[in-house]
């Protein structure tokens, strides 16, 4: 039996960084393109979002999803509670984040690409760290 062979790929982290925050951008811009992953409605339904929930947001914001997880599995968010959300892509989970602990208690979300500040569903058009509606 032999042994298997591990190795560390050499990646350049910045080029890597970079092709990401890219591809990130193109969904929150194009999102009807077509990519290798899953993204809108359909991601969200695999990562077990309500529909009731998925259904009341902006059309815009869910086409432009690519969440990676859902952070509401483990445990809705108390009314009251603070929240900014760091990473927030098109701003589905920034939505019901704030649709659980009431508007006014959301501080605000943040995401690294100014593609983001320009997207038609995200939570604001403004800056990153503006509040949301
Ligand atoms: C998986 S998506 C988040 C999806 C989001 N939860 C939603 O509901 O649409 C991750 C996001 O984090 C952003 N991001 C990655 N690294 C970041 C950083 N260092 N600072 C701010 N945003 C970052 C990416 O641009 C991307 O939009």
């Amino acid at each position: 039996m032999s042994t298997p062979v591990v190795g560390v790929a050499r990646v350049d982290r910045e080029a890597l960084r970079q092709a990401i925050a890219e591809k990130y951008a193109q969904v929150a811009t194009n999102p009807e393109i077509g990519f290798h992953f899953h993204t809108g409605r359909p991601l969200a339904m695999r990562l077990l979002y309500p529909a009731s929930v998925i259904d009341a947001l902006p059309p815009a914001t869910i086409d432009s999803f690519a969440g990676t997880g859902n952070p509401f599995l483990f445990g809705d968010l108390r009314r009251g509670e603070h929240v900014v959300d760091v990473g927030c892509g098109a701003g589905l989970d920034t939505l019901i984040a704030a649709g659980q602990v009431g508007r006014s208690r959301h501080r605000g979300r943040h995401d690294f690409r100014d593609a983001r500040k320009d997207h038609r569903g995200s939570c604001g058009d403004g800056p990153a760290q503006r509040r949301c509606p």
